[in-house]
């Protein structure tokens, strides 16, 4: 095995790289060896790949530092958060040419502002870390995902993270004030701010936001909070068809007076994918509906959630829109009706290779699209299984197959892909929803690009970043990109 001291000691590329960052400083952020092979891994481990070394800087002047000592290499740069990405933007392509930059050791609430709802925060804070120290302040942001024990804010910022709070307070970008990024040069640019009008011009901070690290490494952002609810209401309800699912979300959003902050829905296949991965998951539920809605209603205040929540789920009933439900009646019983939505995930996982989508369309033709698209994976792969969850409100549905045992797996997941697609674009969709496009959507999103938005992206791209040195084949390529 070789040790960090001895790879440093061989590695011409390690040598130059510690002679540019200077001693001390490669001493205390570097790391090489085996130790980084973790940084090189994406979150099902179906991609393992390495790079030159990974830096760790501690703060935004150290970020720079390393920028410019890798631009003066000719180096590429993928920074990272919490490696929770779907899209393989976090892991490197080429080992020998690129490092990882990793935010974990910039973990600060830099300031809360209670009485302007907002929060200063650094980059590689975890997302459930910020929730929990803003919610000791009364505090509430409402980003929420599976991955949020994992996942950072810079990877969140980096990703437009969506999540099953969207349909009531938007997208990741929806919920920033202010920005700190470093530039590819080694500059800091400063958008960081509590303001919340502020039209002085384009609002560069949003060219950051979604770019998965290829514009700059965002260091801190300024966070845009609410009060934090006081209740929050859980139901689970089962359903005779996913199309019931979208005329219930359309009434919710009618009868529940703004209210609603998260609409789900899954298949039966949840329960056991769930079970899968946290074997004494127990619901008092009948298993065997054809889809489930899972929903949140959440306020403060002189409102009584709890009441509304019984009087819709009872309406719904009386209509036949539901034929059977459970309302959630403690915090513990809500934690455990979502441990099935956030358990599929993991499920999933534990099933091998797979394909997960990230698929968006109009949400009036959402019951139509996953009918059409599963039917023409059944025929195309007979023997596969198709897992249609997702978030409602938003359009947006995860239609992933599990491939047919004893075939090769990743011919599956490519025929698969291809089938899904023909028929998302008949439907006007996207191919990415919420996870961004990495590297792994990139051949497809060249695919689809029209030659203006081509030629802005790569002028956008060339402007910020003109020795092409952050994460390269992210988003798009580039044929004289030096690190790839
Ligand atoms: P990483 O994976 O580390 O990086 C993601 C991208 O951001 C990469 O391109 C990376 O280069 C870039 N990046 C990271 N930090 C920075 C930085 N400081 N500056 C510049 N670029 C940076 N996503 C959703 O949208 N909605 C969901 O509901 C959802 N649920 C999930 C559930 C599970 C179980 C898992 C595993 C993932 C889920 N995801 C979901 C995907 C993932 O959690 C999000 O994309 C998340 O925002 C990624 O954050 P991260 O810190 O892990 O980023
Ligand atoms: C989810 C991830 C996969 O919604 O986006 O669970
Ligand atoms: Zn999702």
């Amino acid at each position: 095995m070789t040790t960090s001291a001895q790879k440093m000691d061989h590695d011409p590329t390690l040598i130059e790289l510690c002679a540019a960052l200077g001693p001390e400083m490669a001493q205390d952020l570097l790391l090489t060896g085996p130790e980084i092979d973790a940084y090189c891994r994406d979150w099902h481990g179906d991609v393992q790949t390495g790079a030159i070394a990974v830096l760790r800087p501690r703060d935004r002047e150290q970020v720079a530092a390393c920028l410019r000592a890798a631009a003066s290499l000719g180096l590429g740069v993928v920074p990272q958060g919490g490696r929770t990405g779907l899209a393989l933007g976090a892991v490197p392509d080429a080992p020998a040419r690129q490092l990882v930059l990793s935010l974990e050791r910039m973990n600060r609430i830099r300031r809360i502002d209670a009485d302007d709802f907002t929060a200063e925060v650094e980059a590689g804070a975890v997302l459930q870390s910020i929730k929990d120290q803003l919610a000791d302040a009364g505090l509430f942001f409402p980003l929420a995902l599976g991955a949020q024990g994992s996942c950072q804010l810079g990877g969140n910022l980096s990703t437009n993270a969506g999540g099953v709070n969207v349909l009531r307070y938007g997208m990741t970008r929806d919920l920033v004030l202010g920005l700190e990024v470093v530039l590819p040069d080694g500059q800091i640019l400063d958008l960081l701010s509590r303001l919340r009008k502020d039209n002085r011009g384009i609002d560069l901070k949003q060219l950051f936001i979604g770019a998965e690290g290829t514009l700059g490494v965002i260091t801190a952002a300024t966070l845009k909070l609410s009060p934090l609810p006081e209740q929050n209401v859980t139901a689970l309800v089962a359903l005779d068809r996913l199309e019931d699912a979208i005329t219930l979300f359309r009434h919710a959003r009618r009868q529940c007076c703004d209210l609603l902050s998260a609409f789900e829905f899954m298949p039966p296949l949840a329960f056991t994918l769930a079970r899968e991965a946290m074997p004494d998951l127990a619901t008092a539920m009948d298993e065997t509906a054809p889809a489930y809605v899972l929903m949140e209603l959440s306020g403060s205040g002189l409102v009584d959630v709890a009441t509304l929540m019984e009087r819709f789920i009872e309406l719904a009933f009386v209509e036949g829109l539901v034929r059977d439900g459970v309302v959630a009646q403690s915090q513990a019983q809500a934690k455990t009706l979502w441990s099935v939505r956030e358990g599929m995930n993991d499920g999933q996982a534990k099933r091998g290779r797979h394909l997960r989508t990230d698929l968006s369309v109009p949400l009036s033709a959402m019951a139509d699209f996953v009918a059409e698209a599963e039917a023409a994976v059944t025929a195309a792969l007979p023997g596969a299984v198709c897992v249609s969850y997702g978030h409602v409100g938003d359009g947006n549905v995860h239609l992933n197959v599990l491939p047919a045992v004893g075939r090769d797996a990743e011919e599956q997941i490519g025929q698969a892909k291809k089938v899904i697609h023909d028929v998302l674009y008949r439907f006007g969709g996207s191919i990415s929803a919420e996870h961004g496009i990495g590297r792994l959507k990139r051949e497809d999103f060249e695919k689809e690009l029209s030659q203006p938005k081509r030629a802005i992206l790569e002028n956008i791209k060339r402007a910020i970043d003109p020795g092409l040195v952050m994460n390269p084949n992210c988003q798009i390529s580039f044929t004289d990109q030096p690190a790839s």
